[in-house]
């Protein structure tokens, strides 16, 4: 029966999933990831939001954005390609109509910025400094910036650097600097964010790819290229967080990209994730993020673990003992 849904026992009420996010405090470690979770009233008639650690809402502009012609979505092998153009209804329609609606929800709201320049950074964080709707902040600079040739700010240091900074002089509550896993080292991006100000990291926005429909001989997508997000992506974001963890200590880290199971956020935190987001998996099944709380705390249960944060940053990186 399709409409039977299998019923989630919690045999695990035993376990803490509280979690501290670089100061916000969250019953549990889930939340959702920034775009995937639409403006949050049409996920809250399939489950009461307060059920989430947190919800990081679709990422603003200064202005409303239409964005990109479709096709904007096309599925691939163990993932999926967008290039939305983050359409959005502008920084101060979301925080007179959306935001007051999510907070009413009883669950933390992190709000999410994107800016075209340094500038325009700087504008957004002082329409949302102060607002006590806001728990914290994601930047995500995972964007081109207009005034150095189009090339993504956190692709490099220094435009990385000055984004958080700009935002970081502004507003009070912590910052987390979302970057993309499209560089080299990503250890040093992550490293210029903290030292600009940010409280920690999301890790990680989505990679660049394309698809060709062989047919036509056409991009699948509208716009040519656009993000891959996705299980096939997993590998990439928790080598992002272990390198950063592994360069930088233990800041506190979202981490991102293709989470479906509770063992995949038990794999981020082990990695040394604070917070796990889930995206993409929200598409093809809209309870997918309080199942994974629910798979999470029988998980711990199971494992004889009282405490989700006791298990994060734990990888074993030792020598193996051969033939056990
Ligand atoms: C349709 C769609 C829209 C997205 N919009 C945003 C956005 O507005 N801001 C942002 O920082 N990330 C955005 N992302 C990236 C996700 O937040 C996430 O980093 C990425 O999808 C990897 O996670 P996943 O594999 O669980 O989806 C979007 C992703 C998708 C699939």
């Amino acid at each position: 029966m399709p409409w039977a849904r299998r019923a989630v026992v919690s045999t695990a009420s035993d376990v803490d999933m509280g979690v501290d996010l670089g100061g916000v405090r969250l019953r549990n470690p889930i939340v959702t990831a920034s775009g995937c979770f639409a403006s949050g009233r049409e996920m809250a008639r399939f489950f009461d939001l307060s059920r989430l650690g947190a919800v990081v809402a679709k990422s603003v502009t200064l202005e409303p954005r239409n964005g990109l012609p479709p096709p904007r979505m096309a599925e691939t092998a163990g993932g999926m390609l967008n290039a939305i153009g983050l359409q959005n209804p502008g920084v101060d329609a979301w925080l007179a109509k959306d935001l007051p609606w999510l907070a009413a929800q009883g669950v933390p709201v992190i709000a999410s910025i994107a800016g075209r320049s340094v500038d325009e950074y700087r504008q957004l964080a002082e329409r949302v400094r102060g607002n006590p709707d806001i728990a914290a902040l994601e930047v995500n600079i995972s964007c081109p910036n207009v005034e150095d040739r189009g090339i993504v700010f956190a692709c490099r240091t220094e435009p990385t650097a000055a984004a958080i900074a700009a935002v970081t002089a502004i507003v009070d509550v912590p910052v987390f600097a979302k970057l993309t896993p499209d560089v080299t080292d990503i250890a040093a991006i992550a490293s210029a964010a903290v030292d600009a100000g940010a409280t920690g990291l999301s890790l990680i926005n989505t990679l660049l790819g394309m698809a060709i429909d062989v047919e036509t001989r056409r991009p699948k997508l509208a716009a040519a290229t656009g993000g891959l997000s996705g299980p096939a992506i997993k590998p990439v974001a928790i080598r992002a967080v272990h390198q950063v963890r592994s360069a930088l200590g233990p800041v506190p880290m979202i981490g991102i990209g293709g989470v479906r199971t509770p063992e995949d956020v038990i794999e981020f935190v082990l990695a040394g994730a604070t917070a796990v987001a889930v995206g993409t998996a929200t598409f093809a099944n809209p309870l997918a993020a309080p199942e994974i709380v629910d798979g999470v705390a029988a998980w711990l249960h199971q494992h004889g673990e009282r405490d989700i944060g006791g298990l994060r940053g734990t990888l074993v990186t030792g020598e193996r003992t051969v033939g056990r």
